[in-house]
């Protein structure tokens, strides 16, 4: 009998490395990623954390149905973890197009071959932003407005495919997980955020800081209605991220899912500063410049709604991901 295999599209990126080695079972691993957004030395990183083989990476986008229909020819899939996709909020708003044809693509041809080929369960990685300017915490039965860039469209439009795909097939278990601001690395440092360029992102930038990679911290706007003037997220360790899905792959349930998955605690950007430079012992300078377009003042979730219904919660600190994250940075300098 062919093992059952676990397909994750995107599944070399960031947020997909630390689930595969999160999985019970690593070589039930199929990553299916197009290396848009990472490189195949990732490979040579999970063969560090994990036993993992080259032959389980397939290079292909998930947006062109051809090339991605001939995974379900040679392998038996039985759960699709769809994390393929462009990220870049700001890139987003610039090239609207390019993110509807790839992102809605991919969501379109992962449901293609559910119904094809007999998928049972689907793990959609959606995104706190699907909740458009609302305050903070963010529920799940919150109505969805409205959202402030097409990325976070994408995400709300996929979220809507899957549900209408539950619901003509009765039997199928599909989950959409609402990431809050996902940081830190695999305790490791093997692997971790590997950003291209200039970090967009808060963490990935403090650590760059750290590293003498760059001079200062911007601090986009210290003029919020918050305790300290600076925007508030709920960062939560890629590593609680990552065991969330597991949670969700061992608590398939059939019929349609959302489940915010953060920590329900909010952190300014001055704590996280403050939090990195306590638990690394590193000074970071900063410089407090304009809001950045389309940010929100607060972004929090309400987390309990996994918790009550399967039981799951973070358990990493802030200072957990400063120290990880600044132990994998110094392995990358290495
Ligand atoms: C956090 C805070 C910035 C950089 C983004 C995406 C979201 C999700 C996670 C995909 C904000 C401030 C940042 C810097 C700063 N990705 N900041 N100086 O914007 O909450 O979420 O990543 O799902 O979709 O929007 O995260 O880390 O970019 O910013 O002051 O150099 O840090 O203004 O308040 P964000 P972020």
């Amino acid at each position: 009998m062919e093992t059952k295999k676990v397909l994750l599209t995107g599944g070399l990126g960031y947020i997909g490395s630390h689930i595969v080695v999160s999985l019970s079972d690593p070589s039930s691993a199929i990553i299916a990623d197009d290396c848009s957004n990472c490189d195949l030395k990732q490979i040579d990183r999970l063969k560090q954390v994990i036993p993992f083989e080259k032959n389980q990476v397939i290079v292909c986008d998930v947006a062109d149905l051809e090339a991605f229909e001939e995974i379900f020819k040679k392998h038996k899939i039985e759960t699709i973890i769809h994390l393929a996709g462009y990220k870049a909020v700001g890139e987003s708003v610039k090239q609207p197009l390019a993110y509807y044809t790839n992102n809605l693509n991919a969501t379109l041809n992962v449901l293609k071959m559910c119904n094809k080929y007999d998928v049972k369960h689907l793990i959609f990685s959606s995104s706190a932003t699907v909740y458009g300017p609302q305050s903070s915490p963010m529920d799940e039965s919150m109505t969805l407005l409205k959202t402030t860039n097409p990325y976070a469209e994408t995400k709300a439009i996929s979220e809507r495919m899957i549900e209408d795909y539950c619901l003509v097939h009765p039997e199928f278990s599909a989950t959409s997980l609402r990431y809050f601001n996902p940081v830190g690395a695999h305790p490791s440092g093997f692997i971790g955020e590997i950003p291209s360029g200039i970090p967009n992102n808060l963490l990935p930038y403090v650590q760059q800081v750290a590293s003498g990679k760059r001079p200062y911290l911007n601090v986009f706007g210290k003029d919020y209605e918050t305790k300290d003037g600076t925007a508030i997220r709920d960062y939560i360790h890629v590593m609680d991220l990552a065991d969330a899905h597991v949670c969700i792959l061992n608590n398939p349930k059939q019929g349609y899912r959302v489940y915010n998955v953060g920590t329900g605690v909010g952190t300014s950007v001055l704590d996280l500063v403050k939090a990195f430079e306590k638990a690394t012992g590193v000074k970071i300078p900063t410089e407090v410049t304009h809001r950045r377009a389309g940010d929100l003042q607060e972004s929090v979730a309400n987390a309990s709604k996994i918790n009550k219904e399967l039981g799951w919660k973070s358990r990493y600190s802030i200072e957990d991901i400063c120290k990880d994250a600044w132990n994998f940075e110094k392995h990358q300098s290495n």
